[in-house]
């Protein structure tokens, strides 16, 4: 995947001048911090039975809060409920596959209980369903779960486990991102991350107090801010909630009709430049070392790790296999007294993960679908 670094490069230096050139208006705006409290109090007078009863082909005239509690009613609602303190969520997505009992959501929550002091942060992860059965699976677990009606936006069934490159798929990672703007509007941080994912410790501690966004890494060239060298992977990301990261929002959508049909991640990353060059966006790329994936399980230390993604896995049964089994070596590695650790370390012993059974290199890649 080396090859595959992209060779424009844009200095910081540079990518200050630009800045400097966004019209004064914009940079209003922009410098506004949290946009939230006025949409907030726009979009709550009224709840969201009240405004489906609206024509849903309404032309889009009403305000950004308006409009924004017709596409996502009763989400202003719930969030005061999900957020920390500092109005954060933690945000994941799910379909029937991935929500039925036995599947992805129950090991991403079961990694919350194994994992290092962080069983409260289930209290603040919203999970939003994007079809009624994935929603009535979640119900049953879960305290937060949110029905998006990608199902009716679309006219698409998004119920099964998808392929990667299917219409219904790519739907389903762009209307994550409309869920994510209409979050920011709402004046809430968030930190998304996909459900393949398991957790071990508290990720915050490693998100810089500066970053508009701090995104996991395929790809990590050891400088965190570096735009070229580190590969954004948007299945685990923080954003924080101000008038540049809406607008950020709003442009990552629209650059979906620029480029060759792909994923939200691939068109992430054409346009990181222009994003942080025109909107100032400080971006923060995370350490593969710590927010670890399947592609580059090698990295990985167990001592340091914080989540470990089932990239470069395809088909759900070999996610689950694999996601499984770290789940397990990590039960073991916690098990240990701490004494027993210092010793096997002094003993050479080293804790990283094994080689996935299934999933990590592309010869152990099952035919689509499966
Ligand atoms: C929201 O709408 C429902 C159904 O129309 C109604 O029963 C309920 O009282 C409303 N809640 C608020 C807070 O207005
Ligand atoms: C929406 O705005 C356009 C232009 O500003 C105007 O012509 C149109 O009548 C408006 N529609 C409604 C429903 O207010
Ligand atoms: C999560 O929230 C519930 C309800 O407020 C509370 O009873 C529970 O103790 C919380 N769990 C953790 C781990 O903080
Ligand atoms: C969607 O797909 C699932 C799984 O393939 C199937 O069980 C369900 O009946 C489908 N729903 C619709 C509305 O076609
Ligand atoms: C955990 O440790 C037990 C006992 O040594 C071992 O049998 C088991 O295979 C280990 N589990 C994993 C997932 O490594």
């Amino acid at each position: 995947m080396g090859s595959l670094h992209d060779g424009a490069s844009v200095s910081h230096s540079v990518s200050f001048i630009l800045g400097a050139l966004v019209p004064t208006l914009l940079l209003f705006f922009l410098a506004s911090d949290r946009v939230g409290e006025k949409l907030a109090s726009i979009s709550s007078f009224a709840n969201g039975s009240a405004h489906q009863q609206m024509s849903p082909n309404l032309p889009g005239n009403g305000s950004a809060g308006e409009k924004g509690e017709r596409l996502f009613p009763g989400l202003a609602e719930l969030l005061p409920k999900v957020a920390t303190d500092d109005r954060t969520v933690i945000i994941t997505s799910v379909n029937e596959a991935f929500a039925r009992p036995g599947s992805l959501l129950d090991l991403f929550r079961e990694s919350f209980y194994a994992g290092d002091g962080i069983a409260h942060l289930l209290n603040h992860t919203l999970i939003v369903a994007v079809d009624a059965a994935a929603y009535h699976h979640c119900r049953r677990v879960h305290p937060h779960c949110y029905l998006l009606e990608a199902t009716a936006r679309t006219s698409m069934n998004l119920s099964s486990a998808n392929d990667f490159m299917s219409d219904a798929y790519l739907e389903l990672v762009w209307a994550k991102l409309e869920v994510q703007q209409r979050v920011l509007q709402l004046g809430y941080n968030f930190l998304f991350t996909d459900v393949d994912i398991v957790w071990f410790r508290d990720p915050f501690r490693h998100i810089g107090v500066h970053a508009d966004m701090a995104v996991s890494s395929d790809i990590y060239s050891g400088d965190a801010d570096a735009l070229d060298g580190n590969w954004p992977n948007t299945g685990f990301y923080y954003v924080k909630a101000t008038g540049r990261t809406v607008e950020m929002l709003r442009r990552w959508r629209a650059a979906r009709w620029r480029f060759p049909r792909d994923h939200e991640q691939t068109i992430f990353n054409q346009i990181k430049h222009e994003l942080a060059a025109d909107l100032r966006l400080q971006l923060q790329f995370l350490d593969t070392a710590i927010f670890g994936g399947f592609c580059r399980v090698f990295r990985n230390d167990m001592a340091r790790a914080c989540t470990m993604h089932a990239n470069c896995c395809f088909g759900l049964g070999n996610k689950l296999t694999d996601l499984r089994d770290v789940l397990g070596q990590w039960k073991n590695y916690t098990a240990m007294t701490p004494l027993g650790r210092r010793n096997a370390k002094a003993a050479g012993r080293s804790f990283g993960w094994r080689v996935p059974a299934k999933c990590g290199t592309p010869d152990k890649r099952a035919p689509s679908g499966s």
